[in-house]
């Protein structure tokens, strides 16, 4: 209908997308063979069938067995020049593209490796692309430190930090310090917060790590005091509805909390964060949402505008999609 056709074609920009959830199934297989990795599946078929998660943990764990495949800089390009073409398709004019060096660099892949492959996808690209590098919160801050060293090089490639991965037991504050170190380099700050972890992370992603967004950040909710925070301080939440429902955050898309978000007047924005696991790029996220709750035109305008606002792009780039 006309309400679907308005989600598929309106001008829209990705916030939070980590490109090793782009790498699909066949994308897995093809680059295993050329790099003469063995998987743990013997098929395609094998490996999508392994895609029924019930928690965050589930999912991390097969995520991080598919990035295996990528060893070489040609494989971090074809996977992100393969994600950017998807995107181009649902009318993502702008793309902030998370990367998780240490699953990388922890299998011996160097970062300038991981870095020059992604980042020469973004300039071949017509979808304007920038990245994000996120630090793995299950690890130690010493270690994200090491991380952010090696990256140091290439600090032109990206503009930003987040942090992803296990969340409860892993709170925002475990990093302070090498999130301040990141802003004192201009960089900026992201956290995924309120995914699985109390409305607390939240706050202290906001009051401590000092970042710009927060990624998910679905259980805000939980917290009246919080709500009225965000939207008053006009903090853009990144959120991903086919990954809530699988990661099974909400039982099913009929439960899930966006319209209250905004309802509340929070500016939030929808996106795919892991689309080859979670069932869909950005608008099976749109349609997914609008299908089973009672959205209509004024939000899909509200999704479309809040992404371009909350995106880290200059004014006059953002301005001719505001
Ligand atoms: N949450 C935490 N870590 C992640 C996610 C997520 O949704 N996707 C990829 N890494
Ligand atoms: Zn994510």
């Amino acid at each position: 209908e006309q309400l679907r056709r308005v989600l598929q074609q309106m001008p829209k920009a990705e916030l939070h997308i980590h490109i090793e959830g782009s790498l699909e199934p066949e994308l897995i297989f093809a680059l295993a063979e050329r790099n003469g990795v063995k998987l743990a599946y013997d098929s395609v078929e094998a490996l999508r069938a392994a895609y029924a998660f019930t928690d965050l943990q589930s999912f991390l764990d097969i995520y991080y067995a598919g990035a295996s495949v990528l060893l070489r800089e040609q494989d971090f390009h074809d996977m992100t020049a393969a994600y950017l073409k998807r995107a181009e398709q649902d009318n993502v004019r702008h793309a902030e593209i998370f990367f998780d060096p240490q699953t990388h660099t922890h299998r011996g892949v160097p970062i300038e490796v991981v870095i020059n492959g992604i980042y020469r996808a973004c300039q071949d690209s017509p979808v304007s692309a920038t990245l994000i590098l996120c630090f793995l919160r299950h690890l130690s801050e010493e270690d994200a430190i090491a991380t952010l060293e090696a990256a140091l090089p290439y600090r032109d490639k990206f503009i930003g930090v987040g942090l992803d991965s296990s969340e409860v037991g892993n709170p925002p504050e475990k990093f302070a310090r090498v999130f301040a170190r990141c802003r004192e380099l201009g960089l900026h700050l992201v956290a995924h917060a309120g995914e699985e972890g109390p409305p607390e992370y939240i706050r202290t992603a906001l009051d401590t790590l000092k970042v710009e967004r927060i990624d998910h950040g679905v259980r805000c909710l939980e917290d009246a005091e919080l709500t009225q925070r965000l939207a008053r301080e006009k903090m853009a939440l990144t959120v991903c509805p086919l990954s809530n429902v699988k990661l099974c955050v909400f039982d099913q898309m009929e439960q899930h909390n966006i319209m209250e978000l905004l309802d509340a007047g929070i500016a939030a924005t929808i996106n795919s964060d892991d689309p080859a696991y979670f069932g869909g790029y950005m608008n099976d996220n749109f349609i997914a949402t609008f299908e089973a709750l009672p959205l209509g035109l004024s939000h899909a305008q509200r999704l479309a505008r809040n992404s371009f606002e909350a995106a880290f792009l200059p004014p006059r780039q953002k301005q001719q999609y505001l």
